[in-house]
């Protein structure tokens, strides 16, 4: 019996000991996984506002772990499927200690039955000016100068296949209802719509799935990060044919110079490795307008080395940026770019 008890009071005692350790592993790894892109206290950046009283209030636990699981591909929000159950928890757990109404919603997941063709009318009037006329979401990666001045949050995509796996019918009808208070996302009830409506409304955008994966919400495949070709003419020589590669590809010729220039007394460089510096602006300009961010990690240059006999010419593999960026506007200039880079490195050694 004493021992019973004695049990029961460790119980006892252990309860609020391990809900403080779940508090603490929650705001740890919400600190180290999400902080950077929706802000330490949740207030959004690239990422949406999660701290508003009304998101919280409206979501249920289910939708919040199959986002945190599944992410959004090419929509910047990365999946965290390295996470564990517990771990994912202790994240809601975290998100939820921030004050809201605490709300029972727990949304079925069962089908809601709506027309999608009456639907889609609706969605191109009311919906497709924020989010697309595919449900593809705002331009750009959130990052401020990437979006528009007078948007303060990007729109989400709703045609993405992380989006419309973790969202149920009921959830998705009720932040069309209710709106977001705090974002430009209203409540169509209040904008004259009605329930019927909102249900056709809600059948279009679930019929997303069935085209899903769009294109807007792929990941390119992970590639080797430096493209390689050998040689067989002489350092020189594969200098030059660079230079006219580069040319032919209709990039601008920057300069031309040793890998250690200025970090070595001049006349010392070592020959055997120089870089081809060159550029094509009008791609840059169009990267930098989806997130500044990209002109810190365009490669912009070809480097020529000789180890031994061997003459190597190589350029990073602009589809790493994709891997960094997760957004798929990046994805379709990176992949045009990559193909201009295996070109020129061709051309070079043909
Ligand atoms: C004025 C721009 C605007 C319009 C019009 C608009 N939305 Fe939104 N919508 C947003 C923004 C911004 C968010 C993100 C809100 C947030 O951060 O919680 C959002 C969020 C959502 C969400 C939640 C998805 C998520 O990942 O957060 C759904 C679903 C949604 N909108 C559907 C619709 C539908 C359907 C329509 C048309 C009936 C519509 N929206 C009209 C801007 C808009
Ligand atoms: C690299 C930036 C980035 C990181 C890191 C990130 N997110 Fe996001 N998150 C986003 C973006 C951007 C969106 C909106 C997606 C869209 O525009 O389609 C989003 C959307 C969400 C949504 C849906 C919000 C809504 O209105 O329905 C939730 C929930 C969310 N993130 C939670 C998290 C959590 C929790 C973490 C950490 C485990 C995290 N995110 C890490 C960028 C990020």
């Amino acid at each position: 019996m004493t021992k019973l008890i004695v049990l029961y009071l460790l119980l006892l005692n252990s309860i609020p000991v391990l809900a403080a350790e779940t508090a603490t592993l929650g705001a740890r790894l919400y600190s180290e996984q999400c902080a950077a892109c929706h802000g330490a206290d949740g207030h959004g950046g690239v990422g949406v506002p999660l701290a508003l009283p009304s998101f919280l209030s409206s979501v249920d636990d289910d939708y919040l772990r199959g986002t945190i699981r599944l992410g959004r591909p090419g929509r910047v929000m990365p999946g965290f499927s390295k996470l564990n159950n517990s771990e994912i928890d202790a994240i809601v757990s975290h998100l939820r200690s921030w004050p809201h109404k605490p709300s029972s919603a727990k949304y079925p997941h069962t089908r809601i039955r709506g027309n999608a063709s009456l639907g889609k009318p609706l969605f191109e009037k009311y919906c497709a000016a924020c989010h697309g006329v595919h449900g593809e979401g705002g331009h750009g990666t959130g990052v401020t100068m990437s979006r528009p001045r007078n948007a303060p949050i990007l729109a989400p995509a709703l045609n993405n296949p992380g989006f419309l796996a973790a969202s149920s019918d009921y959830l998705i009808k009720s932040t069309l209802m209710h709106g977001r208070a705090g974002t430009p996302m209203t409540s169509f009830l209040q904008q004259g719509l009605n329930e019927r409506d909102i249900n056709d409304i809600v059948a279009y955008v679930r019929s997303f799935e069935a085209s899903s994966p769009h294109p807007s919400a792929t990941l390119l495949e992970s590639e080797s990060p430096i493209l390689v070709q050998v040689s067989t003419y002489t350092l020189e020589q594969t200098v030059e044919k660079v230079k006219v590669a580069v040319g032919a590809a209709n990039l601008r010729l920057i300069r031309v110079q040793n890998l250690d220039q200025g970090f070595v007394p001049k006349g010392k460089e070592n020959p055997n490795q120089v870089i081809v510096y060159s550029c094509d602006f009008g791609f840059l300009n169009e990267a930098l307008k989806v997130d500044p961010r990209v002109g810190l990690f365009l490669p912009c240059r070809i480097t020529v080395t000789k180890h031994g006999d061997k003459v190597r010419v190589m350029a990073v593999n602009p589809k790493r940026l994709s891997r960094i960026f997760n957004n798929a506007e990046l994805n379709a200039l990176c992949d045009q770019m990559y193909q201009v880079y295996v070109g020129i490195l061709e051309e070079a050694v043909l």
